[in-house]
């Protein structure tokens, strides 16, 4: 549904407590990723809890495209027999990423180094976001890159015949642009070099190590300096992925803002590069706390339990911790309309480029349900309204962006007046199950007829 279906309109009203447990699905940056290497891996890679949203069920189909064996044995489980470093078949259809920035640009590294040949869309979200970023430092490689003005999809990668490897230093924070530069890396001789000013996530060098690559990180002066040694053999591995931290977000914060509520949501990874939300809302005051906290698979994990918190206080976000939470910010900013006091978020202007202008689409649909919003383009400012206080009573759009439709749905949970999203289409590409799920703790969402 991510805009090639009809629009699921669909209000939400204020509920009386959220309560219970809620599961919700595997983490989608390390679904793709072990999809992506499991077809560049000799052998079988077995995967249990990935993330069957319309994202990453695009990523397994290109995979098949390129010539790997992807295979679905049941809830969760799948199956993907790869062709190795360099052993990518030419695609005989346009690969269509639908709304996945991380899939056409994981993608994208993935095959720039093979002398193949292939045409990549989306939807309009994703045909309308930046490709430069990442086709800038592929053409280093010798990759070569045809797409509409500005950098957009559609666009024709040619794969580099002889790659060199590259040593790049990363203009914007971001863990697509790093990842698809590694995975480039891969059919490249030599050591390929990627520098990043502040750490983004960091699950592609962990699975390139765990799949046998030679990945270093030193954090040197200049920022986190990632070396891969390139032409490995990656072998196929047993992934078990674990339940997003962005996912969870959603009842942590819906239950942080709806009255009498008291939410448990049980194995949520908190590597330190995802888990900024989480460090941010106890600064606030929430009354969120980590239960049981453990590792597994060398990463971080606890329960996160969510009580309703009235006494939660405006901010100012580090923007050092941008990084850490920058797929959080909308529902951050819908936490901070129930806060008392400003909460100011600087250094955020990826927002902008993300599924849609996520500065703008908050700001709009907040200043609809009577939340003023300050903005310019690096920063966004909500004067919070204190718990109870937002009036809610609008539409709003959620512009083929699910972490907006989600935002706001959650925002009317807590409301006076009912908010409804003008399409919840899109939130399939990544939290499949958000409607039963939240409904089961408590939440009054309804689709509602177009007239
Ligand atoms: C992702 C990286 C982030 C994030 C996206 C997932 C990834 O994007 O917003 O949802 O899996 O690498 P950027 O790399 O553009 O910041």
């Amino acid at each position: 549904m991510s805009g090639h279906g009809e629009p699921v309109p669909m209000v939400a009203r204020k509920a009386a407590g959220l309560k219970g447990v809620a599961e919700v699905p595997g983490d989608k940056s390390i679904s793709h990723r072990s999809l992506i290497l499991g077809a560049l891996s000799v052998g079988e890679t077995r995967v249990t809890g990935l993330l069957e949203g319309e994202d990453v069920l695009d990523t397994a189909k290109a995979m098949r495209a390129f010539g790997a064996d992807v295979e679905r044995l049941g809830d969760g489980e799948w199956r993907v027999h790869g062709v190795g470093v360099g052993g990518f078949a030419e695609p005989g259809q346009v690969i269509d990423c639908g709304n996945s920035g991380t899939g056409v640009r994981l993608i994208m590294g993935a095959m720039a180094t093979s002398p193949i040949a292939a045409t990549f869309t989306g939807d309009a979200s994703l045909n309308g976001r930046p490709m430069a970023r990442v086709t800038d430092p592929l053409a280093l490689f010798g990759a070569r890159a045809y797409g509409r003005a500005g950098g957009r999809l559609p666009m024709t990668i040619l794969g580099a015949a002889d790659p060199v490897p590259v040593r790049y230093a990363t203009p914007v924070p971001s863990a697509q642009v790093k990842s698809a530069v590694l995975l480039a890396g891969l059919n490249a001789p030599g050591e390929t070099v990627v520098i990043e000013k502040e750490a983004t996530r960091d699950h592609s060098e962990r699975m390139l190590r765990g799949f046998g690559a030679e990945v270093t990180t030193e954090v040197l002066p200049e920022g986190r300096v990632i070396t891969l040694k390139g032409q490995p053999e990656l072998m196929g591995q047993t992934v078990d992925v674990p339940r997003d931290p962005s996912s969870a977000a959603f009842p942590v914060c819906a239950a942080l803002i709806v009255e009498g509520s008291d939410v448990l949501v049980p194995n949520i990874g908190l590597n330190p590069t995802r888990a900024g939300l989480y460090e941010t809302l106890r600064e606030m005051g929430a009354d969120l706390t980590y239960e049981n906290p453990r590792e597994e698979g060398g990463e971080p994990v606890a329960d996160l339990r969510a009580r309703f918190s009235p006494d939660m206080k405006g901010i100012v976000v580090p923007p050092e911790r941008a990084a850490s939470m920058i797929d959080e910010y909308p529902v951050l900013s819908v936490v901070a309309a129930f806060a008392e006091g400003r909460t100011e978020m600087p250094g955020v202007k990826e927002l902008r480029v993300k599924e849609s202008d996520r500065i703008d689409a908050m700001a709009v649909g907040l200043r609809a349900c009577g939340v003023a919003v300050d903005e310019g383009e690096d920063w966004w400012a909500v004067e919070g309204r204190g718990p109870g206080g937002v009036t809610g009573g609008a539409t709003v759009e959620s512009r083929l962006d699910h972490r907006i439709a989600m935002a706001f749905l959650c925002l009317g949970m807590a409301t006076e007046r009912p908010v409804t999203v003008d399409d919840a289409g899109p939130i399939a590409t990544s939290f499949p199950v958000f409607e039963p799920l939240m409904q089961r703790l408590g939440a009054s969402l309804v689709r509602v007829n177009r007239a």
